[in-house]
């Protein structure tokens, strides 16, 4: 919403939303429109004139202009004299175009008298309602043919009992609707904010910059990145960019508040910040392996922070620079049995305003297959079914996220396909590929999909759903090494009785005990009637037939049973650290700085690399001859768990003398250990009961020479209870520097991550030839391919509890190779070790 004076045309338009279709014209033509003078049509002298008479313009605007907001105002005068309750700060901003002034880089910095003649000027063209208190900065910029754009922000004072009559006639009047009513709220919300706190803030903090040749700049939040954010600020970034370039902006840190009503930035593809033409509004933290970059439609964007009282975070680090224009060019002509298009910029966010057409051609007879790796084309509140405002057009529009591998088909060999994006709000955009083929054999050597997407015909009726759309595993014969699921479906046999339901009618998992059906079962192995669950009593014995229900009540003390401070038992499951107090004494929540990741989400085989900070209580054990040789968790500021097995001598190497040792903490690649903490260790505990021959007992403590400081990238991981569970099926992550395939040597250079499930230990000691003991753990995914391998020993199994925290389930100890087929990664259960751990550390 914005009061625009557009005296390019010689009229004040008082465009209360409806100037869209015309801005999106002008901001087509980067905001200037070359051919329309400044000057009245009628005088034809003037218009040959080099500088432009500001006084001629008012001449002929003012009349119009007086008209229509005596026409206004009236309107708000008379409601102004019936209820008169006080005033509101309104702002409203807009922008105007001087064509026939050169451009210089005065006009970029404030303190110029270009610039502050330039402003005068134009701020007295513009001044005209009695109800406009000023105009808060006037950022120029430079338009195409050497001509300014102006942008201005305008503050009115409206009284107060107008805001929401004056707001709901401007959303009538908005020939969108109310489609940004969220941001508008914001909005609103920011300048009334700005009113309370300090009526003159707006514009204080403004940086103005220029991309320069092919350099790259920074932008960062005020503090950034030794202290947090102020509250209440409103910062801006006006970035400029040479005639016929875009602005390309790297966000490479973003951690705001997680409700963007209280903080947030918002990238502009404008100087103002116009509503209209909001790019991205983002709060929140950014995951650091994920992109956000952002590409302007003309030369010039602006970035603001706002920020309420409480909670100050970080705060963002951003790069700009600037590229030529044409670079975003896109579209054209795709022939050949294949080929790949993605939309302008990818991986970047696709610019504002871009529109590209591909004409597909592939060889006649031929039909034409689009996947798409991805598919993100948002824009809040678009319809998914019309896609009025980003879209892109095969068949029909489509818009809105699609999963990975959505595929297209089109029946005849000649496609276009179109991309169009308006002025505001981008996304990633899209990814494809296309593919010739055969219409009688669209599949050749592989299975179809219903969805037409074509996968490896091994996968087909393996028990995992590769189509993403389950049709490679209906209709199957199931084999000897799998389960007849009752829905049809055939899943491995190790699926059963693991406390999952593969099978999704459950049928994996009945007759598992000697409970009937409408049984339930304790975790003691007795069997209740099912409607005994969490009726208050403790029927089970144990509790467990009480410990996953919304209240928890205190009953006789077992072994599965959660022991508080006060020596009282509780009979919920896994109550540390979960977020609400449990035990009558709170000591359940009382020691609970562990295990939260600083970044919200979220020798490794089948993994993928982490991101800094991930992990922040993973370290790289280096021995001082050898490097890297085995992983290891934080667990306070001066202990770490580890593996026994890591700190064995052998006959080369004394593993077992803390001196020996080089701990590395809040280290992501292995390449810049420089950048990472270094501690020496003082003491080496292993468990006295270790076992070299069976690893039983597979658990070391090492505790530092010095006190670490806990930061976001050093923090240490949760220590599960003695009763704590992990049921068998449940996701896990492994992380460590180990190598990344069985047959090499090599070990990773960036810290690996990967998804595992727990399997239970009946079925992980048949497929282990009985080497499991009942202080192991296993997990892995039994297909292969996933699972820790040489060098992530002593690394954590942590598994991510009720409120996000993660506790270590387990410590890699060994394996049968590396992601074979049903031969899953084993763990040290420490479960088993809690108590031995706290009258070692404390901890
Ligand atoms: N013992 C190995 C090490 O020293 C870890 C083996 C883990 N193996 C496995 N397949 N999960 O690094």
């Amino acid at each position: 919403k914005k009061v625009q004076y557009d005296i390019k045309t010689n009229r004040v338009q008082i465009d209360l939303g409806i100037g869209r279709k015309q801005r999106a014209h002008v901001y087509n033509d980067h905001g200037l429109d070359e051919t329309e003078q400044f000057l009245p049509a009628s005088d034809a002298k003037k218009l040959q004139k080099k500088r432009i008479s500001f006084r001629a313009m008012v001449a002929i605007g003012l009349p119009t202009a007086l008209a229509i907001i005596a026409l206004v105002t009236g309107l708000l005068v008379w409601h102004f004299h019936y209820r008169y309750n006080g005033r509101v700060r309104k702002l409203f901003s807009g922008y105007l175009t001087i064509s026939s002034q050169t451009f210089s880089d005065a006009y970029e910095n404030s303190n110029t008298t270009e610039y502050k003649e330039l402003a005068s000027k134009v701020s007295k063209q513009v001044r005209l309602s009695c109800f406009l208190l000023h105009y808060n900065f006037f950022p120029f910029s430079e338009g195409s043919n050497n001509g300014i754009i102006a942008y201005y922000l305008s503050e009115f004072n409206v009284p107060e009992s107008q805001v929401s009559a004056v707001d709901e006639a401007m959303a009538s009047l908005d020939g969108v609707g109310n489609a940004r009513k969220n941001t508008f709220l914001t909005f609103r919300y920011l300048y009334l904010r700005l009113v309370l706190n300090l009526c003159c803030l707006l514009g204080s903090v403004k940086r103005s910059h220029h991309a320069h040749g092919n350099q790259t700049d920074i932008i960062r939040s005020p503090g950034f990145p030794d202290s947090a954010y102020l509250p209440n600020l409103y910062t801006e970034w006006q970035i400029r960019a040479d005639p016929e370039h875009r602005i390309r902006l790297e966000f490479d840190v973003l951690d705001l508040e997680k409700d963007c009503r209280n903080d947030f930035i918002k990238v502009y593809d404008s100087l103002a910040p116009s509503e209209k033409q909001v790019i991205a509004e983002k709060c929140g933290y950014r995951l650091p392996g994920e992109k956000l970059i952002f590409i302007s439609s003309g030369n010039v964007m602006l970035v603001t922070l706002v920020t309420n009282e409480e909670k100050n975070f970080p705060g963002f680090r951003a790069f700009y620079s600037q590229i030529p224009a044409k670079i975003q060019d896109c579209g054209g002509r795709l022939t050949g049995l294949r080929g790949t298009f993605t939309s302008p910029g990818y991986p970047s966010h696709y610019p504002p305003q871009t529109d590209c057409v591909w004409d597909i051609e592939v060889p006649s007879g031929k039909h034409i297959k689009v996947k798409f790796d991805k598919l993100s084309i948002h824009n809040p509140e678009q319809n998914a079914i019309s896609c009025p405002e980003d879209y892109l057009e095969i068949n029909y529009r489509i818009c809105g996220e699609k999963p990975p591998k959505t595929v297209y088909t089109i029946k005849s060999n000649q496609a276009t396909v179109r991309f169009h994006s308006d002025l505001s709000y981008v996304s990633e955009g899209f990814s494809a590929e296309f593919e010739a083929l055969e219409p009688t054999n669209p599949c050749p050597g592989r299975f179809q999909c219903d969805s037409d997407l074509c996968v490896p015909p091994n996968l087909q009726c393996d028990g995992y759903n590769d189509c993403g759309d389950m049709s490679d595993e209906r209709g199957c014969t199931c084999n000897e090494t799998q389960i007849k699921c009752m829905n049809g479906f055939c899943k491995p046999s190790f699926w059963r009785c693991d406390g999952v339901n593969d099978c999704g009618d459950n049928t994996d998992e009945e007759n598992c005990g000697n409970c009937k059906a409408q049984e339930f079962r304790c975790r003691n192995s007795r069997c209740i009637p099912a409607q005994k669950q969490c009726n208050g009593y403790n029927d089970c014995g144990d509790g467990s037939d009480e410990s996953q229900c919304e209240k928890s009540i205190a009953v006789h003390c077992s072994a599965l049973t959660h022991k508080c401070k006060n020596n009282q038992c509780i009979s919920k499951l896994n109550p540390m650290c979960d977020g609400e107090t449990d035990c009558a004494d709170g000591s359940d929540e009382a020691e609970c700085k562990c295990g939260m990741k600083p970044y919200k989400s979220s020798r490794i085989v089948g993994g993928k690399d982490s991101n800094d900070g991930e992990w922040p209580w993973q370290v790289s054990l280096h021995m001082k001859t050898q490097g890297h040789v085995c992983g290891a968790s934080v667990i306070s500021n001066r202990w770490l768990v580890t593996a026994a097995h890591c700190v064995q001598d052998n006959e080369k190497f004394n593993y077992s003398q803390p001196d020996q040792w080089e701990v590395y903490l809040g280290l992501l690649n292995q390449g810049e250990t420089s950048k990472s903490t270094l501690k020496h260790v003082k003491r080496i505990v292993s468990h006295p009961l270790y076992d070299h021959l069976s690893y039983d007992n597979d658990i070391t403590l090492m505790e530092l020479d010095s006190p670490v400081n806990l930061s976001q990238n050093i923090w240490p991981v949760c220590l599960p209870e003695a009763t704590h569970d992990f049921p068998a099926g449940k996701s896990v992550w492994i992380t460590g520097w180990g190598k990344l395939r069985e047959e090499v040597d090599a070990i990773a250079s960036v810290l690996q991550k990967a998804e595992v499930r727990i399997i239970n230990n009946t079925v992980c000691s048949k497929l282990m030839d009985n080497g499991i003991t009942p202080r192991m753990i296993c997990a892995g995914v039994l297909s292969g391919g996933v699972d820790a391998c040489q060098g992530d020993s002593g690394g954590p199994m942590t598994s991510t509890e009720s409120n996000g925290r993660m506790f270590l389930a387990g410590v890699v100890s060994w394996g049968d190779g590396c992601g074979r087929r049903n031969r899953p990664g084993i763990y040290t259960r420490v479960t088993e070790y809690r108590s031995w751990i706290r009258e070692m550390t404390g901890v």
